[in-house]
């Protein structure tokens, strides 16, 4: 399995807060069978992106290079999760942002209320950026509950989506998790992922998450969207 977003790296945002924490969340991930990790901090700043890529970068370096040493069967890519307000629209690059120097890069929004007017006009500027937005959690968004034509119109204009582990499992509430079920289902959404945070809060144990999922999410169905499709993303393929 692919994990295409995880807040494994230390120190660097609400996710792992040491390297013990981040190797903690390796363990699980070995446990699970989980091979690779695309690291995915928060970038809520694009005017410190300089400052974000330079730790970034000496994270991963320490990180892949102690999982080698330690014949830890798991290697972490880089990546970020962008969170996409109107900072968006004055960024310059943005490919050093994206999942394993691939053309996708991963988006958040606001879990606040939000124009859904925005959602579009963002996410267009990150194909206009020649980059292919893959939207985090879209399930998590009251303002796509309540607009649901937008998540139609986002995935007409080429945006992906990937759904949280925790959602389908039923962790986020009833509402989220039938959201996520559906997206999943009927083949909206393209990507599970675990968005962990945390070794016990919020973490990567996708086989006990998958427990929980609806028996609608069939063995072909989390092949694709944990193995097939994240593989493509990183190899940088398209998905089509
Ligand atoms: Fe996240």
């Amino acid at each position: 399995m692919i994990d295409l977003h995880c807040h494994l790296l230390w120190d660097m945002d609400d996710g792992a807060d040491s390297m013990e924490t981040t190797l903690a969340l390796c363990e699980i991930a070995i446990r699970n069978k989980i091979q690779v990790i695309a690291a995915t901090p928060h970038m809520t700043n694009l005017d410190m992106a300089e400052d974000f890529l330079y730790v970034r970068n000496r994270r991963l370096r320490e990180l892949n290079t102690y999982l080698q040493s330690s014949d830890m069967p798991v290697r972490v890519c880089s990546g970020a999760e962008v969170y996409l307000d109107r900072s968006i629209l004055e960024a310059e690059a943005l490919e050093d942002l994206t999942l394993n120097h691939s053309r996708y890069l991963l988006c958040e929004y606001s879990l606040q209320p939000f124009d859904p007017d925005k959602a579009l006009i963002y996410a267009e500027e990150v194909l206009d950026h020649g980059l292919v937005p893959i939207i985090a959690h879209p399930e998590r968004y009251a303002t796509f509950h309540r607009h649901p034509d937008v998540i139609e119109e986002l995935k007409s204009m080429g945006a992906y989506f990937q759904v949280n582990a925790d959602s389908l499992a039923g962790r986020r509430g009833e509402r989220v998790g039938e959201v996520a079920t559906s997206l999943i289902v009927d083949g909206i959404a393209d990507f599970i992922a675990t968005d962990a945070h945390h070794p016990v809060h919020r973490n990567n144990d996708f086989m006990r998450s998958m427990q929980s999922f609806s028996s609608k999410i069939t063995p072909e169905i989390l092949e694709w969207t944990t193995v097939i499709a994240p593989r493509l993303v990183l190899e940088n393929k398209t998905l089509d």
